[in-house]
């Protein structure tokens, strides 16, 4: 039996028919991550200009910062004002990396559309176990559910990871079967933040596993496959915290056309957090260096929300294919 879904009250949808649809078109959903006001405001005009599908995400530390009563109402306005820009937009709101069943449960009950159970850095049995326990509460209350399979290395919402383990392609058959999670998000070379390599001068970034990518396509034919710590970090951004006093030398992401090549393929989902960072932090450190004079938040916020703005058109135009799809 399904009850009716809470996050119907907030008129978003979950990421199932998003999913099959850039599934069959081949391109990617952007899963931009917000903490604030402007954040959330640049998504929704970014994709809104650009008609592309969306789903906004937070981690549970993103939830704290705003206040889990104020978030939902930020977000049933933030879809009213999509409705309003442009009627047809949908709009998705996932919590990222849940840790706990607990937090996805409060998270469902206040009207997410999607979680995530992040059980990676547990055992096989242990992730299944409690990835199936979220999904048995999400479905009845027609929630989509990601789960993870191998770990990334980096921040994974304040768990932090030194090393990286590529998911284990002879395990994802297994793990969708227990589970029967709804999305799938893999290891293959991606990390969290704005230093994804070390690299010495003049070196390229690795590329991702790709082989690994399509032996679990092969695997689980047609299933929506998830990649984390896939911001480019963007060097127009790193080179303009750089100049304005900010120190960030070594930052390096993920090349642009590895992305274009994910979102081509069975990657129906691309998470987008560092590169937004990066946009705010370089325009508010260039207007403060410009003007050191300025005190009004909103000659500084606003700029910056410009920018975000900009960058979410470009990644959905000319990076994950969403642009046009709505
Ligand atoms: O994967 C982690 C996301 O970038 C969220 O980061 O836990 O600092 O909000 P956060
Ligand atoms: P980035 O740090 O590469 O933006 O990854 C974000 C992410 O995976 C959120 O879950
Ligand atoms: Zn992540």
């Amino acid at each position: 039996m399904t009850t009716v879904a809470k996050y119907s009250e907030l008129r978003l949808v979950n990421t199932k028919g998003m999913f099959m649809q850039a599934m069959e078109d081949r391109y990617a959903i952007p899963a931009y991550n917000f903490n604030n006001m402007e954040q959330l405001q640049a998504i929704i005009m970014g994709c809104s200009e650009s008609r592309s599908p969306v789903i906004l995400q937070c981690s549970g530390g993103a939830i704290k910062y705003m206040n889990p009563t104020l978030l939902r109402s930020m977000v049933k306005g933030a879809v009213e004002m999509m409705a309003d820009l442009h009627g047809h937009v949908p709009v998705a709101l996932h919590l990222d990396h849940g840790d706990s069943f607990e937090l996805c449960r409060s998270c469902i009950d206040s009207g997410f559309s999607s979680v995530m159970i992040d059980g990676s850095h547990h055992s096989f049995e242990a992730n299944s176990g409690l990835t199936k326990k979220v999904v048995d509460y999400a479905h009845v209350r027609d929630v989509t559910v990601e789960g993870e399979l191998g770990v990334l290395s980096g921040v994974e919402d304040e768990v932090s990871s030194e090393l990286s383990h590529y998911t284990k392609p002879s395990e994802v058959e297994e793990f969708v079967a227990r589970t029967s999670v709804d999305s799938l998000a893999i290891s293959i070379g991606t990390s969290h933040g704005a230093y994804k390599f070390k690299l010495r001068p003049g070196e390229e970034p690795p590329s991702l596993r790709f082989d690994i990518l399509e032996e679990i396509e092969r695997r689980i034919p047609g299933f929506p496959i998830v990649l984390h710590g896939a911001s480019t970090v963007m060097p127009e951004y790193v080179a303009m915290i750089n100049k304005f006093g900010g120190k960030m030398e070594e930052a390096v992401g993920i090349p642009e056309e590895q992305l274009r090549r994910a979102a081509r393929s069975a990657v129906c989902k691309i998470n987008i957090d560092s590169d937004g960072r990066l946009a705010i932090t370089a325009t508010i450190r260039k207007v403060f260096a410009e003007k050191p004079g300025e005190f009004d938040p909103r000659k500084y916020l606003g700029p910056a929300r410009d920018e975000l703005i900009k960058m979410i058109k470009y990644k959905n135009e000319h990076v994950l294919g969403s642009a046009g799809r709505a």
